[in-house]
């Protein structure tokens, strides 16, 4: 890749809609918040826990996200870490960010919701402030937890604070989207918007019903979607978003290389795919660093580095208002780069 590319990967003003929270945690934080909580973890150094970063799959990655995850106890622990993401999002130009986070887990230990809203959304005030930053919420269901009490977690999670929609995600074999359809239908009815992991290990089946059951309106992932042609016609016909994320793909073996990912395969099917970082801190890099290599690895341009943008920009959960002042501000970029709008 030309260093020109890859500078302007860096300044162009970007959309993140694909990234958890806790997936934020870089070693050092999680180190120093284990040792503050009195939480034990099998590593002494940010360089240990670095080098236990190999994943078999995506069970094998869980496992150290949810022992990471264990470190965020109190506010100011939840504000710590949105506030280093933002903070991240400011050096890499990511002007608009949709984050997910997984409440359950953190309820199991004994956080209260009230403690996790407080310390994100004191975070997410301080960034709009400061840089002009938009951030929304999107609160994850762990699909291999019981869907039970999704309902009134849901409720719950409403009165506390401010989200903008429900995601799924965790582990997907064997936990089809549609055992999660009340809680869906739930939310559809509050006015939120509707997202889910599917199609990263899980078959294009589970993609048809994340759509037609659970009535998402994006797909996180949805790689194998290119096991079933007629699914990819759907996809493409309706401009369905697939956020996709290559380090993370290759981390966890969906692809054994970012040169074999199907990122240019979707793109030229006309699918409305956009690229995403899932869990930087233990994937590789951020959201730069995912459209610099795959870009390059995919021998994709500056033409689909635009449309991706575009793509993304159109995919967002924010209000049509904001949106259109991020068309806004990314054409202004590409013509202050004498790059044709
Ligand atoms: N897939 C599914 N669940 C997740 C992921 C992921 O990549 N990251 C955090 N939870
Ligand atoms: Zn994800």
């Amino acid at each position: 890749m030309s260093g020109e590319l890859a500078e302007l990967l860096r300044a162009m003003p970007k959309v993140e809609l694909h990234l958890h929270l806790e997936g934020t945690l870089e070693p050092e934080m999680m180190l120093r918040m284990a040792a503050r909580n009195h939480v034990s973890l099998p590593y002494r150094t940010a360089a240990e826990a670095a080098r236990a970063y190999r994943f078999p799959n995506l069970q094998g990655f869980l496992d150290l996200y949810a022992l990471g995850a264990r470190c965020l106890v109190t506010e100011e622990d939840f504000y710590e870490l949105a506030m280093a993401y933002f903070s991240r999002c400011r050096e890499q130009n990511i002007v608009h960010a949709e984050v997910f986070f997984d409440p359950q887990g953190h309820l199991a230990r004994g956080v209260a919701m009230g403690t996790l809203f407080a310390g994100i959304e004191a975070a997410r005030d301080r960034i709009f402030r400061e840089a002009g930053m938009t951030t929304e919420l999107v609160l994850c269901f762990e699909r291999d937890r019981p869907a039970a009490n999704t309902v009134e977690l849901l409720e719950e999670a409403c009165l506390a604070g401010e989200i903008v929609g429900i995601g799924l995600d965790s582990a997907e074999r064997g936990n089809p989207p549609g055992k999660f359809r009340e809680v869906f239908g739930a939310a559809a009815a509050l006015g939120l918007h509707r997202v889910a992991h599917a199609g990263e290990e899980g078959p294009p089946a589970y993609i048809w019903e994340a759509l037609q059951v659970l009535q998402a309106e994006r797909v996180d992932h949805g790689v194998r979607c290119t096991e079933d042609p007629a699914l990819v016609a759907y996809l493409a016909e309706r401009r369905i978003p697939l956020t996709v994320c290559p380090l993370s793909n290759v981390a966890l073996g969906v692809f054994p290389s970012l040169e074999a990912h199907n990122l240019g395969q979707l793109f030229e099917a006309g699918l409305a795919v956009t690229v995403h970082s899932d869990d930087p801190a233990y994937f590789g890099g951020y959201l730069t660093e995912n459209l610099v290599s795959v870009l390059a690895a995919q021998q994709m341009g500056i033409r689909e580095a635009v449309a991706l943008q575009r793509n993304g920009i159109d995919a967002a959960f924010c209000s049509a208002e904001r949106k259109a002042g991020l068309h806004r501000q990314l054409s202004g970029f590409l013509e202050s780069w004498g790059i044709p709008v």
